[in-house]
């Protein structure tokens, strides 16, 4: 789909196509400041519209839009007519009457994004809808990963927690596959069933099976705005048995490094310890966010 106007999933994506995100992230990077690079998007205007609270894909998705020369317009929701009763639509056809020429959409149901696509002549990037899909988080993970370990190919890539919930853990399924890498969904049975199946994919329902070996692991914050009441019968439960320390760490690969989509609730999924630790790779993954966007932003604007 990128290219094509819109990204709006990750589970179209080429491994071609994935990858050349990739590599012009990288180039993006080292660009960054130059006059080309400044004046790439300046007859675009891209808005910001997030239905759904966010404080490092919003910045980093209007830093890029910046980087890039565009005009950028950010829909402060909560101050807008959305409170007015405006439906999604008619917010959306306004701004494209305005001017905005690509939309980054956050939303909370599922699909929001394919509707705006579907409804308005602008460019439209997921954010993140529902429990679908965040298809530049995933990206930037994958960036950050492979900037960290290297190729991906037959890597085992732990992925611990409310995976049930996790738009970030479904996204990074499909571009980690796509990549090659083996793909371990370890949290307890509600959080992870339905997942089992795919050839490139094991299902762990123990810290001991879901860390051992692995090349890196990833772990996703627990979604209680989304959980119902008896996925887990208690939040210390979940701490007591999933919880990332440096000590359950040993049962990965020597130095693997942990990864979380932010925001973190240290103590929860993971000891702070752990998260500012030296195989803590949060603080990258922020960074890579910038130049990810910046090469979706130039992609589905047709500047790359
Ligand atoms: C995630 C999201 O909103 O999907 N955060 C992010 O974008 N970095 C994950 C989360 O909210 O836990």
């Amino acid at each position: 789909m990128i290219g094509g106007g819109h990204l709006l999933d990750v589970d179209t994506l080429s491994r071609a196509e994935t990858e050349r995100v990739l590599d012009l992230a990288v180039e993006m990077r080292a660009a960054r400041g130059t006059p080309t690079c400044r004046s790439l998007l300046e007859a675009e205007t891209v808005g910001l519209a997030f239905y759904e609270a966010s404080t490092r894909t919003r910045v980093s998705f209007e830093l890029a839009a910046k980087a890039l020369g565009a005009t950028v317009v950010d829909l402060h929701v909560a101050g807008s007519s959305v409170g007015k009763g405006e439906s999604l639509i008619d917010t959306l056809r306004t701004l494209e009457r305005t001017g905005v020429t690509a939309l980054v959409l956050r939303h909370g149901a599922a699909g929001a994004p394919y509707l705006a696509a579907r409804c308005t002549g602008m460019a439209v990037v997921n954010a993140g809808d529902g429990m679908h899909a965040h298809p530049t988080q995933a990206l930037l993970d994958a960036l950050t990963l492979r900037e960290a370990i290297g190729p991906l190919d037959g890597r085992v890539i732990a992925i611990v927690g409310d995976v049930a919930h996790s738009r970030v853990a479904r996204s990074n399924l499909h571009v980690l596959v796509s990549l090659g890498a083996r793909v371990r969904l370890g949290g307890p049975a509600a959080w992870v069933s339905g997942f089992e199946g795919h050839p490139a994919v094991e299902v762990a329902t123990t810290i001991h099976d879901a860390l051992v070996g692995a090349d890196a692991v990833m772990t996703l914050r627990v979604q209680r705005e989304r959980s119902r009441t008896g996925d887990v019968r208690s939040l210390r439960e979940y701490v007591e048995r999933w919880r990332l320390d440096e000590a359950r760490m040993q049962l990965a690969a020597a130095n693997a490094p942990i990864l979380h989509p932010g925001p973190t609730n240290e103590g929860v999924e993971l000891t702070g310890q752990l998260a500012n630790g030296r195989r803590s790779l949060i603080g990258r993954q922020v960074e890579n966010g910038v130049p990810v966007r910046m090469a979706v932003l130039a992609l589905v604007s047709g500047a790359a």
